[in-house]
């Protein structure tokens, strides 16, 4: 893609966003911008995202809209600019380290896993007690209605994109 095509906000839009920012964005992007060797992926974007604020990103293939959720997440780094989680800049942060989660399109589900353990995986690393996690798994699946069913005990490999998506929005 070349630089012209890359994601790139107009100043009306950057003056109607100037005017409609709250004193701290969830998430605002300060004039990203993102270059893979010669390819501008995206190109001074600015743009602020208010918490509970439903934002959509919509263009064609090759925009950089993936590039801009990756660089949210902390997967990319900008090669200009900065990115602020709730007036914090973490544009030097690793992943880990920011209060952000990634849907994937495909479901980064552990397919050795069960769907109980994909679901309780996190609390896992975060050292939850078991009874606790146990607990909190048997809610989650209860609530996307998952663990009425033996699917619960599948290896997430066995199940549907449907039910994979499902263990996912608790995970
Ligand atoms: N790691 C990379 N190395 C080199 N070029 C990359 C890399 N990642 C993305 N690009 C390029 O950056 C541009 C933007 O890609 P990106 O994946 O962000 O677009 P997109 O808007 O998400 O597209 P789609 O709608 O197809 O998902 C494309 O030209 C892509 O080829
Ligand atoms: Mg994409």
């Amino acid at each position: 893609m070349s630089a012209a095509t890359g994601i790139r906000t107009s100043e009306a839009d950057q003056t109607a966003s100037a005017s409609a920012r709250s004193s701290t964005a969830a998430v605002h992007l300060d004039h990203v911008s993102k270059q893979f060797g010669k390819v501008m992926a995206v190109d001074d974007v600015d743009l602020e995202i208010r918490e509970g604020e439903f934002f959509s990103l919509l263009g064609p293939s090759g925009s950089g809209k993936t590039t801009c959720l990756r660089m949210i997440a902390g997967f990319e780094k900008p090669t200009a600019g900065r990115v602020l989680l709730r007036g914090e800049d973490v544009t030097r942060r690793a992943p880990y380290e920011r209060d952000v989660n990634t849907v994937f399109q495909d479901y980064a589900l552990f397919p050795h896993m069960d769907v109980r353990r994909n679901v309780g995986y996190g609390m896992l690393v975060r050292r939850v007690p078991s009874a606790e996690r146990d607990e909190r798994v048997h809610d989650a699946l209860c609530m996307v209605h998952l663990d009425a069913f033996a699917i619960a005990s599948r290896p997430s490999s066995q199940v549907g994109n449907g039910n994979g998506l499902r263990s996912l929005e608790r995970w």
